[in-house]
């Protein structure tokens, strides 16, 4: 896995579980939506994900990183001979997958999964026979849950700390909260300057400020997501997304307008990051 991982991961990422290592660990169990996506994006251990559907569902929108073993012939083509090895399995909505599980158990694999529906899975799905996430190109539901994800400031972030807002994300009056999605939540919090994956959502919202200070009415939403690398190399393959608070109204692409006030944070993937880096 290790090749395709490196292309999903981009480059520098750092592996931050182990500093954590002072609690028990008590890992969630990988048929979790979050310990899979982590999994995966910091390959923590060895792995081997594997959609048990046909070649034709697979190319349709597979889990990153899965190869393709259809049920009916995983008795013949197990994905591996180590019996103790870590697999995970998944199908269109869990039946083929239960199937493939009892049926490696009972080859004596001791470690077999099954995470269930592919539509359990959070993030972007690669299309074709490629195991590896190419390109993400978002649809309005892919911001829809955006208050579940990771809030990366405790109070809203206000002012013009870096000194460029003029009058965008409701200039320097306006109150903002940022979300990140499960694939930029490492990349934000750490700040490490790393490129983030393919498939990084960042949602901005922009409050209005109130008569009596304080947060008033939400503005409107401003979203940065991760493309593929010849999507927009000079400007991060970020694309840029504008929209009313309920999504409507969207605009999006290599909006010139975004992108050349975000060059500024160029050194740490055009992402300001207010929370953590001073200028
Ligand atoms: C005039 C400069 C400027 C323009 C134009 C601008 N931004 Fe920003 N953006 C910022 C600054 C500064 C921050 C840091 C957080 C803050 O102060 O609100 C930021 C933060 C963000 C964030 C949160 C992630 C981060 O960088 O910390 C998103 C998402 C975002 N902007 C999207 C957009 C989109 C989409 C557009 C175009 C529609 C846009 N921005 C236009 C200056 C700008």
């Amino acid at each position: 896995m290790k090749g395709p991982l490196s292309i999903f991961l981009a480059a520098g990422f750092v592996l931050a579980t182990a500093s954590f290592a002072g609690c028990a660990t008590t890992h969630k169990p990988y048929d979790d939506p979050d310990a899979l996506a982590k999994l995966i994006l910091e390959n923590s251990e060895p792995y081997t994900l594997v959609d048990v559907r046909t070649p034709e569902e697979y190319a349709s929108g597979h889990i990153p990183t899965a190869v393709n073993i259809p049920v009916n012939t995983i008795a013949d083509h197990p994905p591996t001979q180590d019996k103790a090895a870590l697999i995970i399995v998944y199908c269109q909505s869990g039946g083929r997958s239960a199937t493939a599980k009892k049926t490696l158990d009972g080859m004596g694999y001791t470690r077999v999964v099954n995470f269930g529906s592919v539509t359990r899975w959070k993030g972007a799905l690669v299309e074709g026979d490629s195991p590896v996430l190419t390109d993400f190109d978002a649809k309005e539901s892919d911001f829809q849950a955006y208050r579940t994800w990771t809030k990366v400031n405790i109070d809203a972030v206000t002012g013009d700390a870096f000194g460029v807002l003029g009058p965008a994300h409701e200039a320097a009056d306006g109150l903002r909260d940022i979300y990140v999605n499960v694939f930029g939540k490492s990349f934000y919090l750490e700040a490490c300057g790393c490129t983030f994956p393919i498939g990084a959502i960042l949602v901005k919202e922009a409050y209005k400020k109130a008569a009596g200070g304080g947060k008033g009415e939400l503005a409107s939403l401003s979203m940065m997501v991760k493309r593929g690398e010849s999507f927009d190399p000079p400007n991060g393959n970020w694309e840029y997304f504008k929209s009313a608070p309920d999504l409507s109204g969207m605009t999006r692409g290599k909006l010139a307008g975004c992108a050349a006030c975000h060059v500024v944070a160029k050194s740490w993937d055009f992402v300001f990051n207010t929370m953590k880096n001073k200028l």
